[in-house]
């Protein structure tokens, strides 16, 4: 099982906010939708744009280097539904924002 690792105080991503940090060499997209963390792999795959530091509309995260849009809850791309990013685990403890990443390789888990 992965590990927790800190990344953010909570207040660096405050609601309707995304953040853009690295959790063990993995660049990580947090995004705070009303109140609640989210966390998606935060390379863009279409050609590497930082999507945590792209505009969040509700629970869409738009990357800001050529506008493709994901879903923070499911990681979903929202025209192309092959294209997904891995979903990481969030929470916070004691005011510091902590990930647990997904599996590095392979696809995403499917869907339920
Ligand atoms: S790099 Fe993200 S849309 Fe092009």
């Amino acid at each position: 099982m992965p590990e927790w690792i800190p990344v953010a105080d909570v207040a660096a991503c405050l609601p309707g906010t995304s953040i853009e940090r690295v959790a063990d060499g993995r660049m990580v997209a947090i995004a705070n939708v009303d109140g609640t963390l989210h966390a998606i792999d935060g390379l863009c795959p279409h050609q590497g744009g930082p999507l945590g530091t792209g505009m969040l509309c509700g629970a869409i995260l738009t990357c800001p280097w050529h506008g493709w849009q994901f879903d923070v809850v499911s990681g979903r791309h929202q025209v192309s539904p092959t294209v997904r990013q891995a979903v990481h685990e969030v929470r916070e403890r004691n005011g510091i924002i902590e990930v647990r990443l997904a599996a590095a390789d392979g696809p995403p888990e499917p869907l339920a």
